[in-house]
């Protein structure tokens, strides 16, 4: 009976051990290279992102913090992340299912977070092809100026996966739908009775906002 007993309490003992093992959902295989050879720009790519997304939410700038996490520039945002390791980086542990306190990034953005840990989370600056875009007012084209403007300052809060916006910039039918109502012209020239676009950032270059503004006019083609 002893015997049984102890037989009992050792199997149980070893069945509350495998029993718990399998509650504790273990954290998944998280990678460990990148998944390209592309250098990802910190200062254009990784920043904007952080900024739009966390900084300006009122959740991670300096003065509004709780969490003690800052994402407004290189030294704070670097302070939340362990270099080519994902699974000691506080950014991407936070971020990694796409949904972090209603914020939603959509998968490529948490895989550009990712790579760019994964190449040492450098302060890559000034890199080229990235930020090439030069305003030119004589070149209003939707695909070549409007769209390359929108997605640098504007579609990180207005796109498909952002639940707090009822305004979505990602797609020219949307675009466009914005352009013929007047809004997109009155959010950028900050005219009265519209909010003040990007929202928490300067007002776009006089040579940008021509650029959109004249492209409305153009009746938005599809460019
Ligand atoms: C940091 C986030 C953020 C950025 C960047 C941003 N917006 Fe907004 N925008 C908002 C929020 C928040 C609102 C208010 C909620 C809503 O209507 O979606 C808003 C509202 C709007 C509206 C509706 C305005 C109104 O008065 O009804 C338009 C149009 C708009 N944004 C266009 C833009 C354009 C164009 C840009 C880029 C030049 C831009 N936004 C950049 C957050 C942002």
């Amino acid at each position: 009976m002893k015997k049984f007993l102890l037989l009992l309490s050792v199997s149980s003992f070893a069945w509350v051990l495998t029993f718990c093992n399998t509650q504790s959902s273990p954290e998944p295989d998280l990678p460990t290279q990148p998944t390209t050879t592309d250098t990802i720009c910190f200062e254009s790519q990784i920043l904007p992102l952080l900024r739009f997304n966390c900084a300006t939410s009122g959740c991670h700038d300096a003065a509004s913090t709780t969490a003690g996490v800052v994402t407004e520039d290189y030294t704070t945002i670097r302070a939340a992340v362990t270099p080519n390791d994902l699974a000691n980086s506080k950014l991407y542990t936070a971020i990694r299912t796409g949904a972090h306190q209603g914020v939603r990034l959509d998968q490529d953005q948490v895989e550009l977070i990712q790579n760019w840990i994964l190449q040492g989370a450098n302060n890559t600056t000034n890199c080229s092809g990235v930020t090439a875009f030069e305003c030119d007012t004589t070149n209003f084209t939707y695909t070549n100026a409007v769209k390359i403007i929108l997605d640098k300052e504007c579609i990180s809060c207005h796109n498909i996966n952002v639940s707090n916006s009822t305004v979505r910039l990602d797609t020219y039918e949307e675009v466009k739908k914005v352009g013929a109502s007047g809004a997109l012209v009155g959010v950028i020239d900050w005219l009265p009775g519209w909010r003040t676009m990007p929202q928490g950032r300067p007002q776009l270059p006089d040579c940008e906002r021509t650029v959109i503004r004249k492209w409305v006019e153009a009746g938005m083609p599809n460019n």
